[in-house]
Order: structure tokens, then sequence, then C-alpha cells
């Protein structure tokens, strides 16, 4: 890329958006957030779908979406509209804008989850396996993804990268802001048996992964965003409680998920797939934090 490199980012106040934004801004990178609350440098939805894409925008990433893991807000059939339109509508409008954009972006970044692969116990699931709708996530996951298309003609300019990410692990937010307390107080432990797996990527991994995507032209299509060393759920809680030096053998039974989450979303946590970042690694991106028991050392370290 030449000339000014600015990206626009969706959700860029979220937990893996406040990180990428800064580390972009690290980088020399000018940063405009798509944002439901007004504050320097950000855009709301409706300016940007009045006004078009900001001027010199060279590339777009959406993190938008309302938080599956609310605990405080219950699994109704509103939440879930919710938790499908957040991701779908915001993807779908920037895919507009770019095939609208007289210069258009030379890569678009959107998310998608590992919820596209079917739990399996024995099944090992890399970019190129076949993805069906079988569940909520599953068609989320698959809408969320063809939502991004775009016209043909924009497609020669601007490549689209979809990342199938993993639970995301990093101090300020998702899951381990959850479960830190009842760890720190040695109170954690698996999700039931432990022996589900658990996709997962260190959060500076992903965004080292966001911005390989925005930087390389040779990456195209979808990436999944795990680490290379998948772990179970008791190979997570093994790692985090002996990072933070505590034990960690107390289960949180499964069905107590179930009547706390509802069990058609607590499955992303009682159930799990076995998922390998083949292409990614093809495509020459290098993990610093392929393990769990590294990433879970540096998580605690702060
Ligand atoms: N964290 C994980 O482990 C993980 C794993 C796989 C995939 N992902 C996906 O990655 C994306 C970012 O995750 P995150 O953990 O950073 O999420 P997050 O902290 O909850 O942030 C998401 C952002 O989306 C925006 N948002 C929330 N509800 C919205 C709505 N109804 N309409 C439009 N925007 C809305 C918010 O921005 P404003 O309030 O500023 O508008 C918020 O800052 C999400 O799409 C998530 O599904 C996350």
């Amino acid at each position: 890329m030449t000339g000014p490199l600015n990206v626009l980012v969706g959700g860029g106040t979220g937990f893996i958006g406040s990180v990428l934004c800064n580390a972009l801004k690290t980088k020399g990178y000018g940063v405009t957030v798509i944002s439901r609350m007004p504050g320097p440098q950000r855009i709301s939805w409706n300016e940007l779908l009045s006004k078009g894409l900001p001027k010199d925008t060279t590339a777009v990433v959406n993190l938008a979406g309302q938080n599956v893991m609310d605990i405080s807000r219950r699994w109704t059939h509103g939440f879930k509209q919710n938790v499908y339109n957040s991701r779908i509508n915001t993807t779908k409008s920037l895919a507009k804008l770019i095939d609208e954009a007289s210069v258009k972006p030379s890569v678009f970044v959107t998310m998608s989850g590992v919820g596209a692969y079917k739990p399996d116990t024995s099944k090992e699931y890399d970019e190129n396996s076949c993805i069906v709708e079988f569940d909520f996530f599953s068609k989320l996951c698959k809408d969320w993804e063809r939502a991004a298309a775009l016209k043909l003609e924009s497609q020669s300019s601007c490549r689209i990268v979809t990342i199938r990410s993993g639970v995301v692990l990093g101090r300020t937010g998702g899951m381990i802001r959850q479960l830190y307390l009842p760890f720190y107080l040695g109170l954690g432990g698996p999700v039931g048996d432990g022996s589900q797996y658990m996709p997962w990527i260190h959060i500076d991994d992903l965004i080292s992964l966001i911005i390989f995507a925005i930087q390389k032209p040779t990456v195209e299509g979808v990436l999944n965003g795990v680490a290379p060393y998948p772990c179970t759920n008791k190979d997570f809680s093994n790692a985090f409680g002996k990072a933070l030096h505590r034990p960690a053998f107390i289960p949180l039974p499964s069905f107590v998920l179930n009547l706390l989450l509802n069990k058609e979303r607590a499955v992303m946590m009682t159930e799990g797939q076995k998922v390998l970042p083949k292409k990614t690694i093809a495509a020459g991106f290098k993990y610093q934090y392929p393990d769990i028991e590294r990433a879970c050392k540096e998580i605690v370290s702060h």
C-alpha cells in the first residue's frame, strides 16, 4: 500500500477493537472508529451510511457485535435477534459502502467464529472443511461470512479476509475477565468433564493476524484465528490455574451453565471442536503465543 494508511474499524471500542486500534496507531495508521456512541475520531453508523466511507480509507475491519456472553441479558428471541443483526447488518452495510465507493479500500477484514464447525470429539477442522448450518451459531457464522460479499467488480480491487476466531484470551475482556476472579480465588475448574476442545487465540496474536491480513496482499478468504496447539477446556483451566498458582479442580457442571445461560448459548462452553489454522500458517503467519501455557502466563503477568 502507498499513500496515507487509514483504517475504518466497526466496533473499535470493544475488547478486541480497542487493542487493535492502539496497535494500528502505534504502527502509524490513521484510525476511525464506527460506534453507536459519539467521541473523537469516531463516526456513527448513520453518519457513515449517509456520507459513505471516509476519504482515503485503505482498509475496513468489522468487529461490531452485541456481546453474546453478556450474562446480564436473557437468551430471548429479541436478544438473539440483536446478536444476529448487530453482526450481519453492520457487515452488510460496510460491504455496500465499499461497493459504492469510487476509490475502494484494498482490504475488508471481517470476523466469524469457530461456531461455524460442528462440535465433534474426533473430527479435525481446517479452513477447507465444509461448514453446514446445524444450530443458531452455525447459521450466524454462515450468514455473517456471506454478508461480507462484495459485488464482483469490487472484488477485483478489494480483498475480503474472514477470520473465524476461537475464544480470544486477554486480560482486558472476553472470557478471561469473567473467569479471572473465580480462578484467582481458587474456585475455578473445567466446564463439565473438560474433555471438549476449546479453540482459542491470545489477543496479541489475533491483533497481529488482523494486521497481517491488512498488510499481506496475497491473503484472501477464510483464516482460522486459533492457536496452532489446540487444547481442551480442562487443559485451559489447568494452565490458567497454574499460571495463577491456584488449584483449578472445581468443575462447573454443564447443567448449571445450561440453566444460567440457556442450553443453546451454553454450547459455546459445554461443547467444542478441534480447529487447526492450516491456511493461516501456510500464509506465513507467526504466532507469539502458540500454546496455552505461554498464553496464560502472559495474561496473568499484568
Ligand atoms: N471475544 C471473543 O472471544 C470473540 C471470539 C470470536 C469472535 N468474536 C467476535 O469479534 C467481534 C468483537 O468481539 P469483542 O470481544 O471485542 O466484543 P465487544 O467487546 O463486545 O465489542 C463489540 C463492539 O460491538 C459494538 N456493538 C455492540 N452491540 C452492537 C449493536 N447492537 N450494534 C452495533 N454495534 C454493536 C460495540 O461498539 P459501540 O458500543 O461503540 O457501538 C462494541 O464495542 C464480535 O463480533 C465477536 O462476536 C469475539
